[in-house]
Protein backbone atom coordinates (compact mmCIF):
# COMPACT_ATOMS: atom_id res chain seq x y z
CA UNK A 1 0.00 0.00 0.00
CA UNK A 2 2.54 2.34 0.96
CA UNK A 3 4.93 1.53 -1.86
CA UNK A 4 1.75 1.95 -4.51
CA UNK A 5 1.08 5.23 -3.09
CA UNK A 6 5.29 6.46 -3.60
CA UNK A 7 4.41 5.04 -7.17
CA UNK A 8 1.60 7.25 -7.27
CA UNK A 9 3.57 10.18 -5.97
CA UNK A 10 6.25 9.51 -8.72
CA UNK A 11 4.34 9.66 -11.29
CA UNK A 12 2.67 12.16 -10.54
CA UNK A 13 5.49 14.28 -9.90
CA UNK A 14 7.04 12.84 -12.77
CA UNK A 15 3.45 14.30 -14.93
CA UNK A 16 3.94 17.92 -13.07
CA UNK A 17 7.24 17.78 -14.19
CA UNK A 18 6.89 17.16 -17.74
CA UNK A 19 3.63 19.61 -17.65
CA UNK A 20 6.37 22.15 -16.04
CA UNK A 21 8.96 21.97 -18.89
CA UNK A 22 6.22 21.83 -21.70
CA UNK A 23 4.75 25.33 -20.26
CA UNK A 24 8.38 26.61 -20.34
CA UNK A 25 9.45 25.72 -23.62
CA UNK A 26 5.79 26.34 -25.02
CA UNK A 27 6.62 29.65 -27.96
CA UNK A 28 3.43 30.49 -29.24
CA UNK A 29 3.40 30.58 -33.31
CA UNK A 30 3.16 33.96 -33.25
CA UNK A 31 5.36 37.20 -32.20
CA UNK A 32 2.73 39.90 -32.75
CA UNK A 33 -0.98 40.93 -33.25
CA UNK A 34 -1.95 43.16 -36.29
CA UNK A 35 -4.20 45.38 -37.07
CA UNK A 36 -5.57 47.09 -40.02
CA UNK A 37 -5.12 50.61 -39.81
CA UNK A 38 -7.66 52.94 -42.33
CA UNK A 39 -7.50 56.48 -43.17
CA UNK A 40 -10.86 58.77 -43.09
CA UNK A 41 -11.27 62.23 -44.60
CA UNK A 42 -14.62 62.68 -44.27
CA UNK A 43 -14.46 64.74 -41.08
CA UNK A 44 -13.08 67.67 -40.14
CA UNK A 45 -9.06 66.89 -40.45
CA UNK A 46 -7.95 63.58 -41.45
CA UNK A 47 -7.74 60.54 -39.08
CA UNK A 48 -7.25 57.33 -38.82
CA UNK A 49 -8.26 54.33 -37.40
CA UNK A 50 -7.98 50.76 -36.31
CA UNK A 51 -10.43 47.91 -37.49
CA UNK A 52 -11.02 45.28 -34.34
CA UNK A 53 -13.52 42.63 -33.32
CA UNK A 54 -15.79 43.39 -30.57
CA UNK A 55 -18.65 40.83 -29.52
CA UNK A 56 -19.05 37.28 -31.11
CA UNK A 57 -22.58 37.50 -32.43
CA UNK A 58 -24.37 34.86 -34.41
CA UNK A 59 -20.96 32.81 -34.57
CA UNK A 60 -19.34 35.58 -36.04
CA UNK A 61 -17.30 38.49 -34.67
CA UNK A 62 -18.16 41.89 -35.14
CA UNK A 63 -15.96 44.57 -36.55
CA UNK A 64 -15.41 48.07 -35.23
CA UNK A 65 -13.50 50.71 -36.21
CA UNK A 66 -12.00 52.76 -33.03
CA UNK A 67 -9.97 56.01 -33.89
CA UNK A 68 -6.50 56.28 -32.99
CA UNK A 69 -5.27 58.47 -30.34
CA UNK A 70 -1.67 58.08 -28.89
CA UNK A 71 -2.63 60.89 -26.05
CA UNK A 72 -5.78 58.93 -25.09
CA UNK A 73 -5.93 57.46 -21.07
CA UNK A 74 -8.24 55.16 -21.55
CA UNK A 75 -10.00 53.73 -24.64
CA UNK A 76 -13.69 54.77 -25.17
CA UNK A 77 -16.44 53.74 -27.57
CA UNK A 78 -20.10 53.67 -28.52
CA UNK A 79 -21.90 50.72 -26.13
CA UNK A 80 -23.92 50.60 -23.21
CA UNK A 81 -23.80 48.75 -19.80
CA UNK A 82 -26.05 44.94 -18.93
CA UNK A 83 -24.92 43.44 -15.67
CA UNK A 84 -27.01 40.74 -16.52
CA UNK A 85 -27.12 39.90 -20.26
CA UNK A 86 -29.00 36.63 -19.59
CA UNK A 87 -31.97 38.28 -17.69
CA UNK A 88 -32.32 41.65 -19.85
CA UNK A 89 -30.53 40.97 -23.66
CA UNK A 90 -28.70 42.83 -25.65
CA UNK A 91 -30.62 45.03 -28.10
CA UNK A 92 -29.74 43.90 -31.96
CA UNK A 93 -27.09 45.98 -33.28
CA UNK A 94 -25.85 47.43 -30.07
CA UNK A 95 -22.49 46.21 -27.79
CA UNK A 96 -23.13 45.35 -24.46
CA UNK A 97 -20.29 45.20 -21.90
CA UNK A 98 -19.94 44.49 -17.87
CA UNK A 99 -19.96 47.91 -15.72
CA UNK A 100 -17.60 48.55 -13.13
CA UNK A 101 -18.78 49.60 -9.98
CA UNK A 102 -18.03 52.83 -8.20
CA UNK A 103 -16.53 51.22 -5.26
CA UNK A 104 -14.22 49.26 -7.50
CA UNK A 105 -10.43 50.55 -7.02
CA UNK A 106 -10.59 51.29 -11.37
CA UNK A 107 -13.27 53.57 -10.80
CA UNK A 108 -10.96 55.91 -8.49
CA UNK A 109 -7.97 55.72 -10.23
CA UNK A 110 -9.03 56.24 -13.30
CA UNK A 111 -10.81 59.44 -11.94
CA UNK A 112 -8.02 60.44 -9.96
CA UNK A 113 -5.27 59.56 -12.01
CA UNK A 114 -6.56 61.34 -14.96
CA UNK A 115 -8.04 64.69 -13.54
CA UNK A 116 -5.12 66.45 -15.03
CA UNK A 117 -5.92 65.82 -18.14
CA UNK A 118 -9.43 66.82 -17.83
CA UNK A 119 -8.68 70.85 -19.52
CA UNK A 120 -10.08 73.31 -17.48
CA UNK A 121 -13.99 73.55 -17.82
CA UNK A 122 -14.64 69.60 -18.07
CA UNK A 123 -17.40 69.43 -15.04
CA UNK A 124 -16.46 66.91 -12.64
CA UNK A 125 -18.42 63.52 -12.73
CA UNK A 126 -20.29 62.07 -9.80
CA UNK A 127 -21.01 58.28 -9.02
CA UNK A 128 -24.08 57.64 -11.53
CA UNK A 129 -26.98 56.04 -10.98
CA UNK A 130 -27.25 52.05 -10.06
CA UNK A 131 -28.56 49.96 -13.07
CA UNK A 132 -31.95 48.01 -12.65
CA UNK A 133 -31.30 45.17 -10.45
CA UNK A 134 -27.43 45.34 -9.88
CA UNK A 135 -27.41 47.17 -6.87
CA UNK A 136 -24.65 49.43 -7.86
CA UNK A 137 -23.12 52.84 -8.70
CA UNK A 138 -22.00 52.71 -12.15
CA UNK A 139 -18.63 54.82 -12.74
CA UNK A 140 -18.84 57.59 -15.17
CA UNK A 141 -15.57 58.96 -16.25
CA UNK A 142 -14.83 62.20 -18.26
CA UNK A 143 -14.07 61.91 -21.68
CA UNK A 144 -12.39 64.35 -24.22
CA UNK A 145 -13.29 64.58 -27.63
CA UNK A 146 -10.26 64.09 -29.77
CA UNK A 147 -12.19 65.71 -33.01
CA UNK A 148 -13.54 69.05 -31.62
CA UNK A 149 -12.56 68.66 -28.09
CA UNK A 150 -15.14 68.88 -26.05
CA UNK A 151 -15.81 67.10 -22.97
CA UNK A 152 -17.85 64.11 -22.35
CA UNK A 153 -18.86 61.42 -19.99
CA UNK A 154 -18.31 57.65 -20.30
CA UNK A 155 -19.00 54.72 -17.72
CA UNK A 156 -16.24 52.71 -17.39
CA UNK A 157 -16.80 48.67 -18.00
CA UNK A 158 -15.42 45.36 -18.70
CA UNK A 159 -14.59 45.10 -22.17
CA UNK A 160 -13.37 42.44 -24.65
CA UNK A 161 -11.61 42.74 -28.53
CA UNK A 162 -9.84 39.90 -30.27
CA UNK A 163 -7.21 40.98 -32.63
CA UNK A 164 -5.33 38.75 -35.15
CA UNK A 165 -1.90 37.25 -34.52
CA UNK A 166 1.18 37.46 -36.78
CA UNK A 167 4.90 37.19 -37.29
CA UNK A 168 5.18 40.12 -39.15
CA UNK A 169 5.03 39.03 -42.32
CA UNK A 170 1.54 37.67 -42.80
CA UNK A 171 -2.05 37.50 -40.69
CA UNK A 172 -2.28 34.18 -38.73
CA UNK A 173 -5.56 32.77 -38.48
CA UNK A 174 -4.80 32.59 -34.69
CA UNK A 175 -6.70 35.20 -32.23
CA UNK A 176 -5.79 36.89 -29.44
CA UNK A 177 -7.60 38.12 -26.64
CA UNK A 178 -7.49 41.27 -24.50
CA UNK A 179 -9.61 41.96 -21.47
CA UNK A 180 -9.60 45.94 -21.19
CA UNK A 181 -11.26 48.39 -18.79
CA UNK A 182 -12.55 50.78 -21.32
CA UNK A 183 -15.68 53.22 -21.21
CA UNK A 184 -19.51 53.01 -23.14
CA UNK A 185 -20.32 56.60 -24.26
CA UNK A 186 -23.71 56.91 -26.38
CA UNK A 187 -23.73 56.67 -29.82
CA UNK A 188 -24.34 60.75 -30.00
CA UNK A 189 -20.74 61.01 -28.98
CA UNK A 190 -19.01 60.18 -31.92
CA UNK A 191 -21.33 62.53 -34.27
CA UNK A 192 -18.12 64.43 -35.23
CA UNK A 193 -15.83 61.72 -36.03
CA UNK A 194 -15.39 59.94 -39.39
CA UNK A 195 -18.67 57.68 -40.60
CA UNK A 196 -18.71 53.98 -39.04
CA UNK A 197 -15.67 55.29 -36.63
CA UNK A 198 -17.15 54.46 -32.99
CA UNK A 199 -14.64 54.66 -30.48
CA UNK A 200 -11.19 56.32 -28.92
CA UNK A 201 -8.73 53.23 -29.47
CA UNK A 202 -5.93 54.77 -26.51
CA UNK A 203 -2.22 53.76 -27.30
CA UNK A 204 -0.62 55.80 -25.05
CA UNK A 205 1.58 54.71 -21.99
CA UNK A 206 -1.27 54.92 -19.21
CA UNK A 207 -1.94 51.97 -17.29
CA UNK A 208 -5.31 52.09 -18.40
CA UNK A 209 -4.36 52.59 -22.52
CA UNK A 210 -5.19 49.22 -24.64
CA UNK A 211 -0.67 48.59 -24.62
CA UNK A 212 -1.57 47.56 -20.44
CA UNK A 213 -3.82 44.91 -21.46
CA UNK A 214 -1.50 42.67 -23.72
CA UNK A 215 0.53 40.35 -22.16
CA UNK A 216 3.63 38.12 -22.98
CA UNK A 217 4.66 36.80 -25.28
CA UNK A 218 3.82 40.14 -26.26
CA UNK A 219 6.54 42.68 -25.41
CA UNK A 220 5.41 46.70 -25.02
CA UNK A 221 6.23 47.37 -28.57
CA UNK A 222 3.95 49.22 -31.18
CA UNK A 223 4.66 50.11 -34.59
CA UNK A 224 2.53 52.08 -36.60
CA UNK A 225 2.22 52.76 -39.92
CA UNK A 226 -0.31 55.57 -41.28
CA UNK A 227 -1.36 54.78 -45.02
CA UNK A 228 -1.57 58.08 -47.12
CA UNK A 229 -4.88 56.43 -48.84
CA UNK A 230 -8.01 55.39 -48.70
CA UNK A 231 -8.00 52.18 -50.85
CA UNK A 232 -5.61 49.83 -49.05
CA UNK A 233 -5.04 49.69 -44.89
CA UNK A 234 -1.90 50.78 -43.35
CA UNK A 235 -0.65 48.68 -40.47
CA UNK A 236 -0.46 48.45 -36.83
CA UNK A 237 1.70 45.73 -34.88
CA UNK A 238 2.30 44.77 -31.33
CA UNK A 239 5.25 42.69 -30.18
CA UNK A 240 8.46 42.26 -30.57
CA UNK A 241 8.20 41.06 -34.35
CA UNK A 242 10.46 41.78 -37.16
CA UNK A 243 7.94 43.90 -39.85
CA UNK A 244 7.74 43.50 -43.52
CA UNK A 245 5.91 44.93 -46.59
CA UNK A 246 6.00 44.30 -49.59
CA UNK A 247 7.50 44.12 -52.71
CA UNK A 248 10.51 43.66 -50.29
CA UNK A 249 10.07 40.48 -48.36
CA UNK A 250 13.15 39.92 -46.97
CA UNK A 251 13.95 43.14 -45.20
CA UNK A 252 13.10 43.48 -41.39
CA UNK A 253 11.25 47.22 -41.63
CA UNK A 254 13.31 47.25 -38.30
CA UNK A 255 16.71 47.91 -40.07
CA UNK A 256 15.61 50.86 -41.63
CA UNK A 257 14.81 52.64 -38.49
CA UNK A 258 16.99 55.15 -36.95
CA UNK A 259 16.10 55.47 -32.60
CA UNK A 260 16.15 58.37 -30.50
CA UNK A 261 14.86 58.19 -26.84
CA UNK A 262 11.11 59.00 -25.33
CA UNK A 263 11.20 61.54 -23.07
CA UNK A 264 8.70 61.38 -20.15
CA UNK A 265 6.83 64.63 -19.74
CA UNK A 266 4.88 65.06 -16.43
CA UNK A 267 1.56 65.39 -17.59
CA UNK A 268 1.09 63.33 -20.38
CA UNK A 269 0.68 59.89 -20.97
CA UNK A 270 1.84 60.66 -24.62
CA UNK A 271 5.14 60.56 -26.66
CA UNK A 272 8.07 62.68 -26.53
CA UNK A 273 11.37 63.14 -28.35
CA UNK A 274 14.08 65.87 -28.11
CA UNK A 275 14.48 68.05 -31.24
CA UNK A 276 18.88 69.12 -30.87
CA UNK A 277 18.23 71.46 -35.02
CA UNK A 278 16.26 71.92 -37.89
CA UNK A 279 17.57 71.67 -41.17
CA UNK A 280 17.05 73.44 -44.48
CA UNK A 281 19.71 72.36 -47.38
CA UNK A 282 23.21 73.20 -45.46
CA UNK A 283 20.92 75.92 -43.07
CA UNK A 284 19.62 75.15 -39.12
CA UNK A 285 17.81 76.53 -36.82
CA UNK A 286 19.85 75.66 -33.31
CA UNK A 287 16.61 74.65 -31.00
CA UNK A 288 18.95 75.26 -27.74
CA UNK A 289 19.52 71.85 -26.37
CA UNK A 290 16.96 69.47 -26.68
CA UNK A 291 13.16 70.95 -27.50
CA UNK A 292 10.08 68.77 -25.83
CA UNK A 293 8.57 67.66 -29.66
CA UNK A 294 5.02 65.95 -28.91
CA UNK A 295 3.89 63.22 -31.93
CA UNK A 296 0.73 63.59 -32.53
CA UNK A 297 -2.28 61.19 -34.53
CA UNK A 298 -4.44 63.83 -34.11
CA UNK A 299 -3.01 67.00 -35.06
CA UNK A 300 -3.18 66.87 -39.17
CA UNK A 301 0.19 69.21 -39.81
CA UNK A 302 3.27 69.79 -37.91
CA UNK A 303 2.75 72.92 -35.31
CA UNK A 304 6.04 74.92 -34.60
CA UNK A 305 6.75 77.71 -31.85
CA UNK A 306 6.22 81.04 -33.95
CA UNK A 307 9.99 81.78 -33.64
CA UNK A 308 11.05 78.40 -35.30
CA UNK A 309 8.13 78.27 -38.22
CA UNK A 310 9.10 82.22 -39.00
CA UNK A 311 12.91 80.17 -39.30
CA UNK A 312 11.28 77.60 -41.20
CA UNK A 313 8.86 79.79 -43.62
CA UNK A 314 11.85 81.76 -44.44
CA UNK A 315 14.40 78.83 -44.84
CA UNK A 316 12.18 77.36 -46.62
CA UNK A 317 10.86 79.69 -49.58
CA UNK A 318 14.74 81.08 -50.21
CA UNK A 319 15.54 77.39 -51.24
CA UNK A 320 12.53 77.11 -53.31
CA UNK A 321 12.68 80.53 -55.29
CA UNK A 322 12.58 79.08 -58.57
CA UNK A 323 9.15 77.47 -58.04
CA UNK A 324 6.11 80.24 -58.24
CA UNK A 325 4.78 80.98 -55.35
CA UNK A 326 0.67 81.63 -54.97
CA UNK A 327 -1.31 83.43 -52.47
CA UNK A 328 -1.09 81.59 -48.83
CA UNK A 329 -4.52 79.29 -48.26
CA UNK A 330 -5.48 79.30 -44.67
CA UNK A 331 -3.70 77.41 -41.78
CA UNK A 332 -0.81 77.87 -43.95
CA UNK A 333 1.88 80.66 -44.38
CA UNK A 334 3.44 79.26 -47.57
CA UNK A 335 2.04 78.56 -51.01
CA UNK A 336 3.05 77.23 -54.24
CA UNK A 337 1.29 77.73 -57.39
CA UNK A 338 1.32 74.18 -59.67
CA UNK A 339 -1.05 75.44 -62.28
CA UNK A 340 1.26 73.85 -64.75
CA UNK A 341 0.28 70.61 -63.09
CA UNK A 342 3.83 69.21 -62.61
CA UNK A 343 4.41 67.72 -59.26
CA UNK A 344 6.96 69.98 -57.47
CA UNK A 345 10.15 68.68 -55.52
CA UNK A 346 11.44 70.58 -53.13
CA UNK A 347 14.50 70.05 -50.49
CA UNK A 348 14.25 68.21 -47.21
CA UNK A 349 13.43 69.30 -43.62
CA UNK A 350 15.24 67.54 -41.49
CA UNK A 351 14.91 66.90 -37.27
CA UNK A 352 18.16 66.01 -35.95
CA UNK A 353 18.30 64.52 -32.56
CA UNK A 354 20.60 63.76 -29.99
CA UNK A 355 23.60 61.26 -31.35
CA UNK A 356 23.20 62.58 -35.00
CA UNK A 357 20.23 61.09 -35.90
CA UNK A 358 18.02 62.63 -38.05
CA UNK A 359 14.29 62.08 -39.43
CA UNK A 360 13.73 63.92 -43.27
CA UNK A 361 10.76 64.85 -44.13
CA UNK A 362 10.55 64.81 -48.02
CA UNK A 363 8.24 66.38 -50.56
CA UNK A 364 5.50 63.64 -49.91
CA UNK A 365 5.30 64.44 -45.66
CA UNK A 366 6.32 68.43 -46.55
CA UNK A 367 3.64 69.68 -49.53
CA UNK A 368 0.19 69.12 -49.32
CA UNK A 369 -1.75 69.84 -52.59
CA UNK A 370 -4.87 72.07 -51.60
CA UNK A 371 -5.92 72.54 -55.18
CA UNK A 372 -5.14 71.57 -58.14
CA UNK A 373 -3.28 75.05 -58.90
CA UNK A 374 -2.19 75.26 -55.07
CA UNK A 375 0.47 73.13 -52.62
CA UNK A 376 1.07 74.44 -49.36
CA UNK A 377 3.86 73.87 -47.10
CA UNK A 378 2.20 71.86 -44.76
CA UNK A 379 3.75 72.97 -41.09
CA UNK A 380 1.54 75.53 -39.20
CA UNK A 381 2.23 78.56 -36.65
CA UNK A 382 1.25 77.02 -33.11
CA UNK A 383 1.59 81.21 -31.70
CA UNK A 384 4.28 82.38 -30.06
CA UNK A 385 4.50 80.48 -26.69
CA UNK A 386 3.08 77.13 -27.91
CA UNK A 387 4.27 74.43 -25.33
CA UNK A 388 5.37 72.26 -26.71
CA UNK A 389 7.49 73.89 -29.43
CA UNK A 390 6.87 71.53 -31.59
CA UNK A 391 3.94 69.08 -32.46
CA UNK A 392 4.46 66.59 -35.28
CA UNK A 393 1.04 65.80 -37.43
CA UNK A 394 -0.30 62.83 -39.31
CA UNK A 395 0.57 64.78 -42.78
CA UNK A 396 4.74 64.13 -41.33
CA UNK A 397 3.73 60.95 -40.49
CA UNK A 398 1.98 59.18 -43.59
CA UNK A 399 3.67 56.02 -45.12
CA UNK A 400 6.72 56.45 -42.41
CA UNK A 401 7.45 53.26 -40.18
CA UNK A 402 7.14 54.45 -36.17
CA UNK A 403 8.05 52.33 -33.33
CA UNK A 404 7.22 53.12 -29.90
CA UNK A 405 9.47 50.59 -27.86
CA UNK A 406 7.88 51.22 -24.39
CA UNK A 407 10.44 47.91 -22.89
CA UNK A 408 13.77 50.22 -23.16
CA UNK A 409 11.62 54.12 -23.46
CA UNK A 410 12.80 54.74 -27.33
CA UNK A 411 11.59 55.40 -30.77
CA UNK A 412 12.10 54.53 -33.65
CA UNK A 413 11.38 56.12 -37.41
CA UNK A 414 11.94 55.49 -41.16
CA UNK A 415 11.47 58.75 -42.63
CA UNK A 416 9.05 58.03 -46.11
CA UNK A 417 9.20 54.58 -46.49
CA UNK A 418 8.22 55.86 -50.28
CA UNK A 419 12.29 56.34 -50.40
CA UNK A 420 12.63 53.22 -50.15
CA UNK A 421 9.95 51.78 -52.52
CA UNK A 422 7.24 50.95 -50.13
CA UNK A 423 4.78 52.50 -48.12
CA UNK A 424 2.54 51.69 -45.26
CA UNK A 425 0.11 50.39 -47.36
CA UNK A 426 1.68 47.28 -48.21
CA UNK A 427 1.88 44.73 -45.68
CA UNK A 428 0.19 41.72 -46.92
CA UNK A 429 -3.03 41.01 -45.02
CA UNK A 430 -3.50 37.85 -46.65
CA UNK A 431 -4.63 35.09 -43.55
CA UNK A 432 -2.80 32.41 -43.23
CA UNK A 433 -2.63 28.97 -41.15
CA UNK A 434 -0.25 29.00 -38.15
CA UNK A 435 0.68 25.84 -37.41
C1 LIG B 1 -18.67 57.12 -5.32
O1 LIG B 1 -19.02 56.03 -4.49
C2 LIG B 1 -17.92 55.47 -3.79
C3 LIG B 1 -18.37 54.22 -3.08
O2 LIG B 1 -19.59 54.40 -2.44
C4 LIG B 1 -17.35 56.53 -2.85
O3 LIG B 1 -16.23 56.00 -2.17
C5 LIG B 1 -16.92 57.74 -3.65
O4 LIG B 1 -16.49 58.78 -2.80
C6 LIG B 1 -18.06 58.26 -4.51
N1 LIG B 1 -17.52 59.27 -5.42
C7 LIG B 1 -18.19 60.36 -5.78
C8 LIG B 1 -17.48 61.29 -6.71
O5 LIG B 1 -19.31 60.62 -5.39
C1 LIG C 1 -8.62 38.00 -38.51
O1 LIG C 1 -8.90 36.61 -38.50
C2 LIG C 1 -10.25 36.30 -38.70
C3 LIG C 1 -10.43 34.81 -38.48
O2 LIG C 1 -9.34 34.07 -38.90
C4 LIG C 1 -10.69 36.76 -40.08
O3 LIG C 1 -12.05 36.46 -40.28
C5 LIG C 1 -10.47 38.26 -40.18
O4 LIG C 1 -10.78 38.73 -41.46
C6 LIG C 1 -9.04 38.61 -39.85
N1 LIG C 1 -8.89 40.04 -39.80
C7 LIG C 1 -8.07 40.68 -40.59
C8 LIG C 1 -8.03 42.13 -40.43
O5 LIG C 1 -7.37 40.12 -41.39
C1 LIG D 1 -20.48 52.56 -43.12
O1 LIG D 1 -21.01 51.25 -42.92
C2 LIG D 1 -22.13 50.96 -43.74
C3 LIG D 1 -22.69 49.63 -43.32
O2 LIG D 1 -21.67 48.69 -43.13
C4 LIG D 1 -21.69 51.00 -45.20
O3 LIG D 1 -22.78 50.72 -46.03
C5 LIG D 1 -21.10 52.37 -45.52
O4 LIG D 1 -20.60 52.37 -46.83
C6 LIG D 1 -20.00 52.73 -44.56
N1 LIG D 1 -19.59 54.10 -44.79
C7 LIG D 1 -18.32 54.46 -44.88
C8 LIG D 1 -18.05 55.90 -45.14
O5 LIG D 1 -17.40 53.69 -44.73
C1 LIG E 1 13.44 42.65 -29.65
O1 LIG E 1 14.10 41.76 -30.51
C2 LIG E 1 15.41 42.18 -30.89
C3 LIG E 1 15.96 41.21 -31.92
O2 LIG E 1 15.42 39.96 -31.77
C4 LIG E 1 16.30 42.29 -29.65
O3 LIG E 1 17.57 42.76 -30.01
C5 LIG E 1 15.65 43.28 -28.68
O4 LIG E 1 16.40 43.34 -27.49
C6 LIG E 1 14.23 42.87 -28.37
N1 LIG E 1 13.61 43.93 -27.56
C7 LIG E 1 12.97 43.67 -26.43
C8 LIG E 1 12.40 44.82 -25.72
O5 LIG E 1 12.84 42.53 -25.99
C1 LIG F 1 18.21 65.85 -23.97
O1 LIG F 1 17.37 64.72 -23.88
C2 LIG F 1 18.02 63.54 -23.50
C3 LIG F 1 17.00 62.43 -23.50
O2 LIG F 1 16.33 62.48 -24.70
C4 LIG F 1 18.64 63.73 -22.13
O3 LIG F 1 19.38 62.57 -21.82
C5 LIG F 1 19.58 64.95 -22.15
O4 LIG F 1 20.05 65.18 -20.85
C6 LIG F 1 18.84 66.18 -22.64
N1 LIG F 1 19.73 67.32 -22.79
C7 LIG F 1 19.37 68.56 -22.49
C8 LIG F 1 20.40 69.62 -22.75
O5 LIG F 1 18.30 68.85 -22.01
C1 LIG G 1 -3.73 67.97 -64.29
O1 LIG G 1 -3.66 66.56 -64.27
C2 LIG G 1 -4.87 65.93 -63.96
C3 LIG G 1 -4.66 64.44 -63.92
O2 LIG G 1 -3.42 64.15 -63.41
C4 LIG G 1 -5.92 66.29 -65.01
O3 LIG G 1 -7.16 65.71 -64.64
C5 LIG G 1 -6.07 67.80 -65.06
O4 LIG G 1 -6.96 68.14 -66.11
C6 LIG G 1 -4.73 68.47 -65.32
N1 LIG G 1 -4.89 69.92 -65.21
C7 LIG G 1 -4.29 70.79 -66.04
C8 LIG G 1 -4.56 72.23 -65.79
O5 LIG G 1 -3.57 70.43 -66.96
C1 LIG H 1 15.58 46.35 -24.51
O1 LIG H 1 15.24 45.96 -23.19
C2 LIG H 1 15.35 44.57 -22.96
C3 LIG H 1 14.85 44.28 -21.57
O2 LIG H 1 13.60 44.87 -21.37
C4 LIG H 1 16.80 44.13 -23.14
O3 LIG H 1 16.90 42.74 -22.98
C5 LIG H 1 17.27 44.51 -24.55
O4 LIG H 1 18.63 44.25 -24.71
C6 LIG H 1 17.02 45.98 -24.85
N1 LIG H 1 17.27 46.21 -26.28
C7 LIG H 1 17.91 47.25 -26.74
C8 LIG H 1 18.05 47.34 -28.21
O5 LIG H 1 18.36 48.11 -26.02
C1 LIG I 1 1.03 37.22 -49.32
O1 LIG I 1 1.00 36.13 -48.39
C2 LIG I 1 0.47 34.93 -48.94
C3 LIG I 1 0.39 33.92 -47.81
O2 LIG I 1 1.63 33.69 -47.22
C4 LIG I 1 1.35 34.46 -50.09
O3 LIG I 1 0.82 33.28 -50.63
C5 LIG I 1 1.41 35.56 -51.13
O4 LIG I 1 2.32 35.18 -52.16
C6 LIG I 1 1.87 36.87 -50.52
N1 LIG I 1 1.75 37.93 -51.51
C7 LIG I 1 2.82 38.51 -52.06
C8 LIG I 1 2.52 39.57 -53.08
O5 LIG I 1 3.95 38.23 -51.74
Amino acid sequence: MIFLLQLIVVVVAFISDHVHEAIAQFVPPYSSVVIPVHKHIDAAKPLYSVEIMTAYVNMQYMHAKFLIDIDAPFIWHDCILKWNTFQDGCPANTLCTYPVSCEEYQCTDVRTTYSYQNPSGCPPVNNGSTLPGWGYCTCPVTVVDPVTGSCGEALLDYDEFTVNTSNGRNVFTGLYGAYPNAACAPSSSFASFPANVSGVMALSSSPYAFPAYLYQPLKRIIALCLPSTLSSPGVLFYGNSSYYLLPQSNVDIRSLLSYTPLIKHPDSFGYFIGVNSILIKTRSIDLLGNTTTRLSTIDPYTTLRTDIYKWVVRRFSLVTKRIPSAPPIAPFGLCFSTFNNGSIKVPDIEFNMNDGKKWSISTANSIKQITEEVACLAFVDGGATSEPAIVIGTFQLEDNFLMFDLENSTFGFSSSLLRKKTSCSNFNFTLTESN
